[in-house]
């Protein structure tokens, strides 16, 4: 299976309309600084053992919640799309890389819009053909923030590395994936607004 993220050739990605400058700000705001990099970068190794692991939690979760379940339920048969649940999961395991890679040139901040682009329902479902939601809700983006990060911790804690290292991870995944689920956020929010 291929995975299309933003290091697929054929994909063409249209510039950020965020400028690196805002970013940087939203960056400041969060106290997201280079230490948080630094930790993110050390999770890495720590992390990819564990993706897959990781996913069966993140995906257990939006199972056991009905109307999260339904943004990767099938809009004809009502049940859920197994091929589409399958191929987002690739892309998330990348994501969850990507994230602990925190690499933030251009290319990947007009990733961050296209993931946004892919909730929302610009483009939503039209990756894998399917035909789900025509959306996520903006009121569950946000929110799911906390679930994941939270079941996060037990996997950064197999590093057998001290409390006040796995703080470190912790915080700086808070706080990225918190800055990226805002960056996401760009296609839901009105017109000029961000
Ligand atoms: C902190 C919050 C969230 C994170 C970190 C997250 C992460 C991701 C990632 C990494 C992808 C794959 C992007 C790609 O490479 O194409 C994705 C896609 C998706 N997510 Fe989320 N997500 C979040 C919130 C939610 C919520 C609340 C739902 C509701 C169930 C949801 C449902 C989906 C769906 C349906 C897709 C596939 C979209 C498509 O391409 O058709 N996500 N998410």
């Amino acid at each position: 299976m291929t995975i299309p993220g933003y290091r697929s050739p054929d994909l063409q990605l249209a510039a950020s309309p965020i400028t690196p400058d805002r970013w940087a700000q939203m960056q400041e705001a969060a106290l997201f600084g280079a230490d948080d990099v630094a930790a993110l970068r050390r999770s890495r190794p720590i992390l990819e053992p564990s993706v897959d692991a990781i996913l069966d939690v993140w995906y257990g979760f939006v199972g056991s919640k009905p109307f999260l379940l339904e943004q990767f339920t099938d809009r004809s048969t009502h049940q859920p799309d197994g091929d589409y649940l399958a191929r987002v999961r690739a892309r998330f395991g990348q994501w969850i890389l990507d994230t602990a890679e925190a690499r933030y040139d251009e290319g990947w901040l007009s990733w961050q819009i296209e993931i946004g682009r892919r909730h929302h329902r610009i483009g939503k479902n039209k990756t894998d053909g399917a035909n789900s939601s025509a959306l996520v809700p903006f009121s569950y983006l946000l929110p799911l923030a906390q679930p994941i990060v939270h079941t996060l911790r037990p996997f950064l804690e197999r590093s057998g590395e001290g409390v006040d290292a796995v703080d470190a991870m912790h915080d700086a995944w808070r706080k990225s994936v918190l800055l990226q689920v805002t960056l996401w956020s760009f296609p839901y929010v009105v017109d000029g607004d961000f």
